[in-house]
């Protein structure tokens, strides 16, 4: 084929089309806006490959593009991923499904963009099922030199043959590919999310703590378990109402049922207590809906538990769903959805989903549907609020590429821990958030561990749709969990400032080690690029769990110092250490300078206008800076300049310390009152 046609889109940032592109993509079916002026101020890149070594090949009806890959090249990213971070040498079938228990690269969200770990990324905007071999395809002549090995003769003759290639591959004409250069893979991942609208700013409650409710709840029943946290102090932003709201669930009707006989009353009551309202749902409309037979035009051939599967590609069908969930729903107070069963199970596990050959009103297939579903409906959420300038947060259980700046966590009926923390490493290589949510436990124990991290996620949730569990179900750790849901909460302005850093420059909140540590060219870091049980919290803490039945653990802590965030004991870094911790503390670290803003336990988020006092802490011996962010907390506002960035400055002179705040222009109004200040880890020469 032809050599491609590469077009410079921004700094560091490429385009090119392989056959036909696919005009229905992730990019067209939300509209993302790339955030052009922060990206022009990002610095010039080199193409990262020698352009000669693209190849790329259409055949009968696939068509394949190959990148070239070094020896010792990591791949990471391709969307939440459970079973593995780095890729390489793995084929990735990068199909939507809701029950992903295989390691062939199917997951909730399938996201086509890789990252290396040399600095570069490439994404595939298609509509289509992408299977990209991550180093595990040999082209003919192309054995790297000295790889020949003999299975019979040779120990370390490996089953996947040595590559030197990444090869895309789809069932179809074509595709744009976009190539990211970058300084290292967090730079690399910044452009991204910033060519994709940048990272999204949940609304402030939405960083508070989520309680779903039992299937069938009413609204008294409801109303007195949010009764119930607000007694015993536990903080909690957001109920969630789970099937059973609706007059019919599977399929859906959208309809407040008789076990809520007064919505609006309801929702305010719940407001009122300081609580958010999220509804689950999921697309397939039932026949019983009043939405029904307006949608039946614009469905398609297959329907889902005997509901319509609207194709809401299409505008009219978009308009319908909009106008009835903001008369019923978000017009009296609503805050948020939870997304459910848009990614669908076909071939393996229980098979629902409509399939790959269902035909559509808008000429697209099942495939390309089902793939852009979850991403679709995320949108057509979004819009609804924008319209209300509100911000919203929910769930989503299917995203796919471009879904950064959309305020949805993804979620699953997977329920093992170790994969729910790889999941939070990995879904920020793609521009996703997961909740690693809690449901219930076999003791106490694993109650804790698993609580900790939640309260250490994106969207920190207790889904009791089935167990009927509350965060005190387990009276003997009891003020344990106390603990760590006060502890998301004394950290709101941290988390939300993280938050918009990423809305701004793209940074993800939550991240992998890989990110942390991929500017650091030496063995030691490289090495531990791959792990997957440690991660990110915003830019200074380190979270290293542990797991049901452990009492210690490896943790690696890269160059620099690091303190114990509990202790303020000093760390030597630059290599894995070993940490010993009882049920009552989750290991964090804290890097050396690090300035870590600290509200008191409110039992919900402040609201727009209210203030706040913080305290402002500082770990160890060297001077340090945060940028607070500092808005609203609930509009858009933000987005047309409605906000500022504090910086807080902890300077350190001759064993002295002292902490001052940036001012303001004197007619804002702060999100943020008085500050006091608490120097940690300090050392006396
Ligand atoms: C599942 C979902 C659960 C719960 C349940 C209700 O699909 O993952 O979180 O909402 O449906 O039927």
């Amino acid at each position: 084929m032809d050599k491609l046609n590469w077009t410079k889109k921004s700094q560091g940032i490429w385009s090119a089309v392989v056959g036909k592109a696919d005009d229905y993509n992730p990019f067209s079916a939300i509209d993302v806006k790339p955030v052009m002026d922060s990206l022009e101020a990002m610095e010039e890149k080199q193409f990262p490959f020698n352009i000669d070594s693209i190849i790329t090949e259409q055949v009968g009806n696939k068509t394949i593009a190959c990148f070239p890959l070094d020896k010792d090249e990591k791949i990471f990213g391709l969307g939440l991923q459970f079973i593995r971070l780095n890729h390489r040498g793995r084929t990735r079938y990068l199909r939507v499904n809701s029950d992903p228990i295989m390691d062939i690269g199917e997951t909730h969200a399938p996201v086509p963009f890789y990252v290396s770990s040399k600095g570069y990324g490439v994404l595939v905007n298609t509509s289509r099922i992408v299977t990209i071999y991550c180093g595990s395809s040999g082209r003919k002549l192309k054995m790297p030199s000295g790889t020949l090995k003999d299975r019979n003769q040779d120990r370390d003759w490996q089953a996947t043959p040595p590559s030197d290639l990444v090869e895309i591959v789809t069932n179809s004409d074509g595709f744009e590919l976009i190539v990211f250069a970058g300084d290292n893979a967090l730079d690399v991942v910044q452009r991204y999310n910033l060519y994709c609208g940048g990272g999204t700013l949940p609304p402030r409650w939405g960083l508070g703590f989520w309680h779903r409710v039992p299937t069938s709840f009413t609204d008294e029943q409801a109303i007195a378990e949010a009764e119930e946290f607000r007694k015993r102090n536990m903080p909690c932003d957001v109920i969630g109402l789970e099937p059973g709201w609706h007059t019919k669930s599977y399929p859906s009707t959208y309809e407040w049922s008789s076990r809520f006989p007064d919505p609006a009353e309801f929702v305010g009551k719940m407001k009122d207590m300081g609580f958010q309202i999220n509804l689950w749902e999921h697309p397939y409309v039932s026949p019983e809906s009043k939405i029904h037979a307006k949608l039946e035009p614009y469905s398609g051939s297959h329907t889902v538990w005997g509901g319509l599967a609207p194709d809401y590609s299409i505008k009219e069908a978009q308009d319908i769903l909009k106008d009835q969930h903001e008369k019923d729903h978000i017009s009296i107070g609503v805050s948020g959805y939870k997304l459910d069963e848009c990614d669908g199970s076909e071939l393996t596990g229980s098979s629902w989903m409509f399939p790959g050959h269902a035909q559509f009103p808008s000429g697209h297939d099942g495939e390309q549907v089902r793939q852009l579903y979850g991403l679709t409906i995320q949108k057509m959420i979004l819009d609804i609020f924008r319209k209300y300038n509100r911000r919203t947060y929910g769930l989503v259980r299917a995203s796919s590429a471009g879904a950064s700046s959309l305020p949805f966590a993804l979620y699953s009926d997977l329920y093992d821990h170790r994969q729910f923390v790889r999941g939070l490493c990995n879904s920020g290589f793609s521009g996703l958030l997961w909740s690693p949510e809690i449901r219930s436990a076999a003791n106490p124990e694993e109650w804790v561990r698993r609580l900790q991290v939640v309260c250490f996620s994106p969207l920190a949730m207790l889904n009791a749709w089935a167990s009927g569990t509350k965060p005190w179900s387990f009276p003997e750790v009891e003020p344990i969990i106390q603990k760590y849901i006060n502890l998301r909460m004394r950290l709101m302005p941290y988390f939300y400032s993280a938050f918009a850093r990423y809305h701004f420059d793209g940074t993800p909140p939550f991240r992998a080690m890989a990110l942390e540590i991929s500017q650091i060219k030496d063995d030691v870091h490289y090495a531990n690029m791959d792990k997957d049980d440690q991660y990110m919290a915003g830019d200074s803490l380190l979270v290293a769990p542990l797991f049901s039945g452990q009492a210690s653990r490896d943790v690696f802590l890269p160059k620099g110092v690091w303190y114990d965030f509990e202790t303020g004991d000093r760390f030597d870094s630059g290599k894995v250490i070993q940490v010993t911790a009882g049920l009552e503390k989750m290991p964090i670290f804290v890097k050396e300078g690090a300035v870590i803003p600290m509200m008191p336990v409110m039992q919900c988020a402040p609201k727009a206008g209210e203030t706040v006092p913080l305290e402002i802490l500082h770990f160890g011996n060297v001077s340090g800076s945060f940028n607070l962010f500092d808005d609203d907390g609930e509009t858009f506002a933000y987005e047309n300049g409605v906000y500022r960035w504090r910086t807080l400055k902890v300077d350190v002179t001759d064993n002295k310390r002292s902490g001052s705040i940036s001012a303001v222009d004197p007619d804002w109004k702060s999100a943020y009152g008085d500050i006091t200040w608490k120097f940690i880890g300090m050392v006396h020469n």
